[in-house]
């Protein structure tokens, strides 16, 4: 989605709007432009695709000032182009925005009827011109801000500059997130906490429906209603090297990397050894809380949904609690029956994915309890949940989700344990084995990940061309092969599909031939035989196999034509390990095919519009 970093302050802002904006890109974007108050005013450099195209527009303009906002473009209004990417100027005023104006056509009827010019397609210009009318009518920036928005129906975080007003910028934020940061002699905002790292780890997250005045100095914060509101930053504890390649071809590839840090950093401090069970007040819930639990109902959306088919499977095993997971898209787009005893795990990596969010509001309004697992602090799901468990995966800039889905992982299983133990669901041998073989699985990952990787960049080789790909798991290996899926999906634009190894035969079975591989999940559990089965059905179709097997399993390795071997483990932990060798087999397709891997065409980090 759309980018937004502003500055004010003694430094001349371009570079480091450019800087921002460059953290950002992994948001996703097709146009950027930057707003600077220069000497005579507000200038604009704007241009179409990578930040590289506006560099090279900038080095003929120049844009020196030390106010001002820059923005990268999704576009959703107005195809991607140079007059309807972002700053939006009308009058004195530009305008950058995140977000969707719902109401914009009758806006925009009604500013040109009232002798307003639109000069692009966008929802966005819309409100500079109202911001514009406003100042007309003599208010400061602010006040024409507050008033302009009392018009507008929709998401948005917005910055604004105005050229009556060159020492500040003015944002403002409905449903779309926007953090500032303070630094000594210098403000920021953002839309992104990655955006800021290196200039102040100092952020406070604002609220919808509030406005602040940003100066080099510090910022004043109210409601849009102009009520003073009073928040102090906070301390983001990632650092700006957390948020760099570090040597990595992509982002992609370290991230996969850093996964024994990241589980290790989650699981730090949660795993009573001693007891068997899970320390975390996190949850939010009371040993009684947990004991009236009625239903656990899991939200979320693409692989944070996958995530929770694994969570589910836990939590109806471990807890003996009924649980159902659903895409929050769906769920908010039904009347779904959900209420008081039920318990709401709305799970997320960014913490601000429009439909997990309203999904979960909608849950908390009929009288559920709300658990947020996210991986950013402060953001918009922890915020309005009851209770936040965070996940500690440090930032994930590669759009293809991997170090986030297996801390989500983590979380879900130390989730079902803690559950599983106030319920009496399971002893302490049980527990103890799981709390033990958690502890060991960021080593169990570490050992074998250079292996994998040469292993899977071998098979890659025979198998990059393909067009179609079938990914075949039962049980939990079946919410890995759905992620497996995805992931080959969005970052080499392979068509492929995750089934559940049973339903082959109902449908899927038809797409086989000699032409299609099948990647077969093998973790040596209860589904074992029968996956084995599937599998060979699928050999007689001529599929040619590619098997996760489990090391040393001779007899499955034996049907498959290519294999790849992770740790044994038990059936509970084996996810962990399963979903490695998919990551790089998607990463490793996409990087033969030379694809964009952090920001595949069209997709977005996180995804803040409907
Ligand atoms: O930030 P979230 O976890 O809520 O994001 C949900 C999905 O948009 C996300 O998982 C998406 O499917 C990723 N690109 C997957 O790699």
């Amino acid at each position: 989605m759309c980018g937004i970093v502003g500055h004010v302050g003694d430094e001349q802002a371009t570079p480091i709007l450019l800087d921002g904006l460059r953290r950002l890109e992994y948001r996703g974007y097709d146009s950027a432009g930057l707003a600077v108050h220069a000497r005579d005013g507000i200038e604009i450099v704007r241009a179409v695709g990578k930040l590289r195209n506006l560099e090279k527009a900038l080095l003929q303009e120049g844009l020196p000032g030390k106010v001002g906002i820059g923005h990268t473009r999704w576009a959703t209004h107005g195809r991607p182009s140079e007059v309807n990417a972002h700053p939006h100027v009308a009058g004195p005023v530009a305008v950058v925005h995140n977000g969707i104006i719902e109401n914009h056509l009758e806006l925009r009827s009604e500013l040109e009827a009232s002798g307003f010019t639109m000069s692009s397609d966008t929802d966005t210009e819309i409100i500079a011109h109202l911001v514009h009318r406003e100042t007309k009518e003599g208010h400061d920036l602010a006040t024409a801000i507050r008033r302009s928005l009392e018009h507008v129906e929709g998401a948005y975080a917005i910055a604004v500059l105005s050229e009556s007003e060159p020492d500040r910028i003015v944002v403002a934020k409905n449903a779309s997130p926007l953090v500032i940061g303070v630094s000594q002699g210098a403000t920021y905002c953002a839309s992104d906490i990655p955006a800021l790292l290196p200039y102040t780890n100092q952020m406070v997250f604002m609220e919808d429906g509030e406005l602040a005045v940003l100066e080099a100095e510090g910022f004043t914060l109210t409601k849009l209603d102009g009520t003073e509101v009073s928040r102090r930053p906070r301390s983001i504890s990632w650092s700006p090297v957390m948020a760099e390649k570090d040597g990595y071809k992509h982002f992609m590839l370290k991230e996969i990397f850093e996964q024994p840090r990241a589980l290790e950093d989650t699981l730090r401090g949660r795993l009573d050894r001693e007891n068997a069970d899970i320390a975390t007040p996190e949850i939010g819930l009371s040993d009684e809380d947990a004991k009236s639990i009625r239903r656990v109902i899991l939200l979320a959306c693409g692989t944070s949904h996958h995530a929770t088919i694994a969570g589910r499977y836990w939590i109806e095993e471990l807890a003996k609690v009924p649980a159902i997971t659903e895409l929050a898209s769906e769920f908010r787009g039904r009347d779904a029956v959900v209420g008081e005893g039920d318990l709401v795990i709305a799970v997320s990596q960014s913490g601000e994915t429009i439909d997990t969010l309203m999904a979960a509001k909608e849950a908390k309004k009929r009288g559920a309890k709300v658990l947020a697992i996210a991986n950013v602090n402060g953001s918009a799901i922890p915020r309005m949940s009851d209770a936040s468990f965070y996940t500690h995966a440090g930032p994930e800039i590669g759009v293809a989700s991997t170090k986030c889905f297996i801390t989500q992982l983590a979380n879900l299983l130390m989730f079902s344990i803690w559950l599983g133990r106030r319920r009496g669901a399971i002893d302490n041998a049980q527990a103890g084995e799981l709390v033990e073989g958690l502890a060991r699985i960021p080593q169990v990952i570490g050992e074998r990940l250079r292996i994998t990787h040469l292993t899977i960049s071998d098979i890659v080789r025979d198998f990059a061309d393909a067009r179609d790909v079938l990914f075949l798991g039962r049980g939990l290996g079946y919410a890995m092969a759905l992620e497996g899926a995805l992931k080959l999906k969005e970052i080499s634009y392979v068509h492929a599909e995750g089934y559940a190894a049973g339903e082959m035969k109902h449908g899927p079975i038809a797409l086989l031939d000699a032409r299609v591989p099948v990647i077969v999940l093998m973790p040596k559990d209860r589904h074992y035989e029968r996956v084995s089965s599937n599998l060979q059905e699928a050999r007689a179709r001529e599929a040619r196999i590619v098997g996760v097997t489990v090391a040393g399993d001779t007899q499955g390795q034996a049907l498959c034509e290519r294999f790849v071997e992770v740790a044994e483990t038990s059936e509970a932990l084996s996810p962990f390990v399963m979903v490695v060798p998919l990551q790089l087999y998607a990463y490793c397709v996409a990087d033969h095919k030379g694809t964009d891997v952090d920001q595949p065409r069209n997709l977005a980090k996180t995804v803040t519009v409907e």
